[in-house]
């Protein structure tokens, strides 16, 4: 696993949107996977000001969403297809007919879910997929206990969940209890992980997914199975990490390394 320490989250933003540029110069047509939530807010304005101004080309791109809360219609202001038109897809060139973001309103949550794992299957699998960590360690809605090669499918919340993500609702009994999410399984699939970590709420999370052990308490210490997995992480939440200077040495030395 790969650790960016970035001094703040500005500059990890750029870092990860550097990233996409990367995969999409090698791969025009790439399928990424997005992720929602206050952390990628930075990396989706960095990536339409890279469209816009530098011509960053969505036109053959497909995504993926991670996740979706149940019940809530697509214009909830609080849903995250919602969202992602808010923030990302109606500020570039992506074609509608390539989003695919899991259904909140299916009437069928288990055969959407196998859909979606198909379509992704169908779309030659994920290239890059982009996630953010919950305060309990979460990757997608993938909460404590969840096994670790699950697949898309209905998920309850955790209370820690609900409550971390109140400050977007209401009220606090307007918080779906129920999301549909890929599962563990599906994200080790993709071919690339970049998992981003803002802020002192984070730290511990983090030290526990990049340096704890591998296990269902903390699913996103799942990408510790995967050959291809880079954090960013600002120094806020990097505080808690052991080898914290360790992984700053790597990237400091990462231009002079051989190349493979
Ligand atoms: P956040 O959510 O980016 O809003 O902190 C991350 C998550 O719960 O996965």
């Amino acid at each position: 696993m790969e650790v960016i320490i970035q001094q703040d989250y500005e500059r990890l933003s750029r870092v990860a949107a550097a990233l996409v540029v990367e995969v999409l110069n090698a791969k025009p047509n790439a399928v990424l996977g997005m992720a929602t939530g206050s952390t990628p807010l930075g990396l989706y304005q960095e990536l339409v000001r890279l469209h816009k101004q530098e011509q960053l080309d969505f036109s053959r791109v497909t995504t993926f969403n991670l996740d979706e809360y149940v019940g809530l219609p697509v214009n909830h202001p609080q849903s995250y297809h919602y969202f992602m038109h808010q923030h990302f897809f109606q500020h570039v060139n992506i074609q509608p007919q390539n989003i695919n973001i899991p259904s909140g309103t299916t009437s069928n949550y288990r055969s959407f879910c196998a859909w979606y794992e198909q379509r992704i299957a169908e779309c030659g699998g994920i290239d890059l997929q982009f996630l953010g960590i919950g305060s309990d360690g979460h990757i997608a809605f993938n909460e404590p206990t969840s096994s670790l090669s699950s697949r898309t499918r209905l998920k309850t919340l955790a209370k820690q969940t609900i409550d971390d993500n109140a400050r977007f609702f209401d009220r606090p009994e307007d918080v779906p209890v129920y999301a549909i999410t890929m599962g563990v399984g599906t994200i080790l699939d993709a071919r690339k992980l970049i998992l981003l970590a803002s802020g002192k709420a984070k730290a511990k999370a983090i030290a526990q997914t990049v340096e704890g052990p591998i296990t269902s308490m903390v699913t996103a210490s799942a990408i510790q199975l995967h050959r291809d997995a880079t954090v960013i992480v600002d120094e806020a939440a990097a505080s808690e990490l052991q080898m914290h200077d360790y992984y700053e040495f790597i990237y400091a030395a990462k231009p002079a390394a051989p190349k493979t």
